[in-house]
């Protein structure tokens, strides 16, 4: 069976991918902040306290892991920030912050466990971005905060697509549609379940040739 990794895996999304998955028969890991919100995560999956945002958090999963292989590393942690902020508005605190969790992690955890994911079948990397990165797509403006940190998030993506190629590694970026959850609230278009069983068939299609793509959960691609 594949293994695959999930971040924040203790509420809302990464909550929701590793119920899908764990019920599909994949070996599921997930790491949370806080050992208490791991509770949630279903049976039969690993929990793993880490921070992803402390170099050294991520050091001791890798030791932990032993050179384990994982097939998915699915890099779902992110934050919104404050909202509304544009011109006049803007909190360069919670933007430094909002950059820390929503760029600089996910690739300090591809950092920390590529070995793992190479020594794997699949070898893939998915990154939760939104289709707020994305700047063909941006035609509404605001909310420079979260969108910046997608795009960043997304060039990060693309950047390793092509670098990580020569290991055989496929890298996307994944948009979960608007979803209830306590970052999409109760307004959302989409249940959890909803958005991740789209995703779950995107992770489960993947092949080289979607390699540096970026794909909605109903698996259509999105400009970047
Ligand atoms: N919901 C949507 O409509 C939507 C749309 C587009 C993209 N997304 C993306 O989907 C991903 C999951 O979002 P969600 O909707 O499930 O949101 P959520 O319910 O707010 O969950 C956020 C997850 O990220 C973790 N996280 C938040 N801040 C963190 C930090 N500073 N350090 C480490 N982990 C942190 C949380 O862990 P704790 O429990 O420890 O706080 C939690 O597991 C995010 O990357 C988000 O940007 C969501």
């Amino acid at each position: 069976m594949p293994t695959i990794l999930i971040t924040g895996a203790g509420r809302g999304l990464g909550l929701e991918l590793a119920k899908q998955f764990a019920a599909a028969g994949w070996e599921t890991l997930g790491t949370v902040r806080d050992l208490a919100k791991g509770a949630a995560m279903p049976r039969g999956s690993q929990t793993f306290l880490c921070d992803i945002n402390d170099r050294a958090s991520l050091a001791r999963l890798a030791r932990d892991l032993k050179g384990k292989p994982i097939d998915v590393l699915f890099c779902n942690a992110g934050m919104y920030g404050k909202r509304k902020q544009g011109v006049g508005t803007v909190d360069y605190d919670t933007w430094a912050e909002v950059m820390r969790v929503n760029v600089f992690a996910p690739m300090a955890c591809v950092e920390a466990l590529v070995d793992n994911v190479a020594a794997s079948t699949r070898r893939q990397i998915v990154m939760m971005s939104s289709r707020m990165g994305s700047i063909g797509a941006n035609t509404g403006g605001g909310e420079v905060v979260y969108r910046s940190s997608k795009a960043a998030l997304n060039a990060v993506t693309k950047s390793l697509s092509v670098d990580l190629r020569e290991r055989q590694m496929t890298v996307i970026a994944v948009h979960p549609g608007w979803v209830k959850t306590d970052m999409g609230g109760g307004g959302a278009d989409l249940t959890p379940e909803q958005s991740v069983a789209g995703l779950k068939k995107v992770v489960e299609g993947l092949t080289p040739v979607s390699n540096g793509k970026f794909f909605n959960y109903d698996g259509t691609e999105i400009v970047w």
